[in-house]
């Protein structure tokens, strides 16, 4: 959720920190802080409110002098934004400063023994306890210290550590939250995502729970979590560092929205070879698929989404009962998983805390899991039974674009897939999706080409208070999307509704001028949408609809604004469906003045529960 990067080696430290910590500000934006070891203490700057706050106060980094520090941008959890709230945090001595992502979940009985000795806090947060804890421990062997600490703290975190007494090293630990370290030449980096380094170095060490590790500047040594030494690969990460930045564009998001074409080409191109769908790697021989009785799909926010889409196309597939689960409720609903369950884990950043723990009780209950996921060697990806990436690139801005596209696509290449080993798929149909596949990037570029229209359709609507997004089966699937993606941005209130659920209390909503984004791609049940929409209309509503080219006549009679997306195989309706919703909430946020790569309370990656 937050961000950290820590540096050791010959530069100085807090512009190097300062810069890591721009590329990660996506992942926490309430404050930010750094300490620099000077050559005799550590020096810390603490900053509420954006990283440009801190960077002017320490003149882009040149107002601290060192060349070994960390930094943090934070996401609150434990204590409210603030400048003391903000870390590092450090020891009562000052001479110890630590950096945390995640949860100390026993803070509050560490702190009341730490009190009890006598220790005083000045913070609210949970990270406190661990500075004031490996303090408490010290006695001149960091390494130690830290060790004791972690056999103490229970939750989920990734420490940067610093010491002024051991100025020659950083200590990082992780458990279930991301870190890694950037292995350079005299000079050695940790950080929770790999863009805060990707400017120094692309030889990267992915730590795993429960690890420690030292960072000097001639090396990085890495401990299990009793402090035995553990021998580690380096991996070379190989995207470009502008895949990670704006390049012109005024956000990230709407770079994003452009780049779907391309990356669907990454996602569905390769895996397709003499028109079969080719899955390298999956972890399910023809026998485990036979065997087959049910599938889950677990995933939290617009992952689930896409779990909604998947459950339709899956079950029309494959004819095999489909259950989507919401991460965050998964392992506390008894799920009912066994060997012959597929369990598909959907996530972006591979680190959700909630997906995550998610797959551990789905693997606990014998099920198989394969993950659908962006970042390559993220937890999720690791702990998976099999893991099919989605090959979007970075995804910067909080608002998922090219993630939830690539997802879909990768999910129904993976239905193909089955269902040609079940059988459950005629021939004819099999090769119609897959050409359709194929074509998805060409048509979703002709969407992206009206994108006028929808901003013309933004600027009309953009103040309105509420909205409803209604559709039946895909067009539901495709206006809960839709519809988070215009309130996490613009704040503007929403709901999907599944249309025929209107009639059963929603519709009571329905007044003169409110608006309805009327959802109806699908040619089975466009008669019934035609009702809805006449049915809102005749209560006041004014209806903004979408539809493909075949049913634009149709619609025209009735909506008072319509955008369509070209015809297509049903099951990738949503695929084209999503680029309309998108540029809408990016259009409405823009008019709003929201800040909208880094929307109010949000941030990219979850990792807290
Ligand atoms: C979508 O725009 C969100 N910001 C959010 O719902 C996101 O999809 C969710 O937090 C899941 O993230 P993940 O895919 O990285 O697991």
């Amino acid at each position: 959720m937050c961000g950290i990067v820590g540096y050791i080696g010959g530069e100085q430290a807090a512009p190097i920190l300062l810069d890591g910590l721009a590329r990660l500000e996506y992942r926490g934006y309430d404050s930010a802080g750094v300490a620099v070891y000077t050559g005799e203490e550590l020096e810390v700057a603490k900053a509420k409110g954006r990283l440009q706050v801190l960077s002017d106060m320490l003149q882009g980094g040149r107002a601290i002098q060192g060349c070994t520090g960390i930094g943090h941008t934070r996401w609150a959890t434990h204590g409210a934004p603030s400048d003391v709230n903000s870390h590092p945090q450090v020891s009562r001595s000052g001479r110890i400063a630590v950096v945390h992502n995640g949860i100390i979940e026993n803070y509050s009985a560490l702190k009341q023994f730490l009190e009890r000795q006598g220790v005083p806090f000045t913070s609210q947060t949970d990270t406190e306890v661990v500075a004031q804890l490996i303090e408490y421990f010290y006695e001149g062997d960091l390494l130690q210290a830290v060790g004791r600490v972690l056999h103490r703290i229970e939750g989920a975190y990734a420490l940067g550590i610093l010491c002024a007494d051991t100025p020659d090293q950083l200590v990082a630990v992780r458990r279930d939250s991301p870190l890694i370290l950037g292995v350079g030449e005299g000079e050695n980096f940790l950080a929770s995502d790999v863009t805060a380094i990707l400017k120094h170095t692309r030889e990267v060490i992915y730590l795993e729970d429960g690890e420690v590790a030292v960072l000097t500047r001639e090396g990085v040594r890495c401990y299990n979590h009793f402090l035995q030494p553990v021998e580690k690969q380096t991996s070379h990460v190989d995207w470009e560092i502008d895949a990670a930045e704006k390049g012109g564009y005024e956000h990230f998001m709407f770079k994003e929205i452009l780049e779907q074409p391309e990356a669907l080409r990454r996602a569905i191109f390769p895996r397709v070879q003499d028109g079969q769908v080719c899955l390298e790697d999956f972890p399910l021989t023809d026998e485990d698929i036979q065997g087959m009785r049910k599938i889950y799909i677990v995933a939290c926010g617009s992952s689930y989404h896409v779990g909604m889409v998947g459950k339709y196309n899956l079950e029309g597939l494959l004819r095999l009962p489909v259950e989507v689960a919401l991460a965050s409720e998964f392992r506390y609903q008894q799920p009912i998983v066994d060997d012959r369950t597929l369990v598909l884990v959907i996530s972006q950043s591979g680190e959700t805390l909630d997906t995550m723990a998610a797959l551990r009780e789905a693997k606990r209950l014998g099920g198989k899991v394969v993950s659908i996921v962006n970042v390559m060697g993220s937890s999720i990806a690791r702990e998976s039974d099999g893991v099919l990436y989605t090959w979007a690139g970075p995804e910067i801005a909080v608002a998922t674009t090219k993630a939830y596209s690539t997802q879909l696509a990768v999910l129904n290449l993976l239905g193909l897939y089955l269902a040609q080993r079940l059988g459950t798929v005629a021939q004819e149909e099999y090769q119609t999706i897959v050409q359709e596949l194929l074509l998805l990037p060409a048509k979703m570029e002709q969407v992206l080409e009206n994108r006028a229209d929808i901003q013309y359709y933004a600027s009309q609507y953009f103040n309105h208070a509420s909205v409803f997004y209604i559709g039946r089966n895909l067009d539901y699937a495709l206006g809960l999307e839709g519809s988070l993606k215009l309130k996490e941005i613009s704040y503007i209130h929403s709901e999907a509704y599944a249309s025929g659920e209107l009639k059963h209390g929603t519709i009571s909503l329905i007044e003169q001028g409110t608006l309805v984004v009327a959802l109806a791609t699908y040619s089975r049940l466009f008669e019934k949408a035609m009702s809805n929409v006449v049915e809102v209309k005749s209560r006041g509503a004014d209806v903004l609809a979408l539809t493909t080219e075949g049913h634009r006549e149709e619609m025209g009679k009735v909506a008072n604004g319509l955008v369509t997306i070209p015809d297509t195989h049903p099951m990738l309706l949503p695929s084209l469906g999503v680029v309309p919703l998108q540029l809408f909430s990016y259009y409405v946020a823009l008019m709003r003045g929201c800040d909208i790569d880094k929307p109010r309370n949000l941030a990219k990656s979850v990792t807290v529960e």
